[in-house]
């Protein structure tokens, strides 16, 4: 009797495991960018998140929850239920860099989330307003140094990418400045469009296009070889920072216990996304660099996750929120072969 119904139990559990896989999702799926609209997270996840939402036959509505650098999105998202109708999209500094920066993060990006995949590799790009007085990184570096009282740089938050990729930069040139925290670094490239700020490391992808409408100006990018998105913009090395080496990444998380069944529906959807022929040349022309094959699987973002952890905690301290050791070149996500 008793295996009786431990067998009836087990056909239960796959049955209902059979019909969520079946009917999974049947209402709009809610994608938390913890930070505001017109970011590089914001762009790359409207552009996936657009294409997953045919092949999910549900649209993927996008909320910005912003705030101290992307960690209070990410802590409402992996608190959420568990049920497939919440994900987020995180990245090196929500996932990477935050457990070293805040002692009391209410989550593990290790423990707590289901990982789904690598949206994009995004090259750092130092930019500045476009009536900065420096003509190359020599005299941008020179200019700071010179100017230190008067020159402000804008993040995104303690922890976001735009926030430790310019503490590498101050650690490893000396040329130290200001900085404005903004929500996000959609309005922080507002403001250095209008002139208010003074210059930025950011992610490439909201980048290209003021960039090529002269709107502000590129100083140098941090990869070691151009991106065929901005080929007139020298390398890091080029303008004599070789050691300046810098790529963030965006990836897509779902809180921890979300059945496997809509994972994996969620991680095909995201997989058919970098394989469709419009998202990808809209991802491309935004000079994101997307996974290769390898590259998008669950297991991929989660060890890449538990490195970046272990990589930034030997870089950066709570109390300064700045670099504790040389600061090392993080490694690009592995790009698609051409
Ligand atoms: C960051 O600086 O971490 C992000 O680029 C912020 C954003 O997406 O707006």
């Amino acid at each position: 009797m008793k295996r009786h119904l431990i067998a009836l139990a087990a056909a239960l559990a796959l049955s209902a495991t059979a019909a969520t896989a079946q009917t999974y999702p049947t209402r709009p799926i809610t994608m938390i960018v913890p930070f505001a609209a017109g970011g590089p997270t914001d762009i790359i996840a409207r552009l996936v998140g657009e294409s997953m939402s045919k092949t999910l036959g549900q649209q993927i509505v996008v909320e910005n929850v912003a705030g101290a650098g992307g960690t209070t999105g990410i802590t409402r998202g992996a608190q959420s239920k568990p049920d497939g109708y919440t994900i987020m999209m995180g990245h090196m500094g929500t996932h990477g860099a935050s457990p070293a920066l805040y002692p009391n993060l209410k989550y593990d990006p290790n423990k707590d989330f289901e990982f789904i995949g690598l949206a994009g590799g995004t090259p750092i790009v130092i930019v500045a307003k476009k009536a900065f007085p420096a003509k190359d990184l020599k005299e941008f570096v020179a200019y700071i140094k010179t100017n230190e009282a008067k020159v402000n740089q804008a993040h995104a938050g303690v922890g976001s990418v735009s926030h430790t990729t310019c503490e590498l930069l101050k650690a490893q040139t000396g040329a130290k400045s200001s900085a404005v925290p903004y929500r996000g670094t959609g309005p922080a490239l507002n403001d250095m469009v209008g002139g208010q700020v003074d210059y930025m490391c950011d992610q490439i992808v909201n980048l290209v296009e003021q960039i090529k409408g002269g709107n502000i100006r590129a100083i140098a990018i941090a990869t070691p070889e151009r991106s065929p998105a901005l080929p007139d913009v020298p390398t890091t090395k080029e303008a004599g920072l070789p050691e300046y080496q810098v790529s963030a990444w965006n990836g897509i998380f779902a809180p921890k216990g979300t059945p496997a069944d809509i994972t994996k529906a969620l991680n095909a959807a995201y997989v058919k996304a970098l394989d469709d022929a419009a998202t990808r040349k809209r991802l491309l022309d935004l000079g994101t660099v997307i996974p290769d094959v390898a590259g998008r699987t669950p297991e991929a973002l989660q060890k890449l996750v538990a490195s970046e952890v272990a990589r930034w905690k030997g870089i950066l301290k709570p109390a300064e929120a700045a670099p504790a050791a040389p600061a090392t070149a993080p490694a690009a996500p592995a790009a698609e072969k051409k």
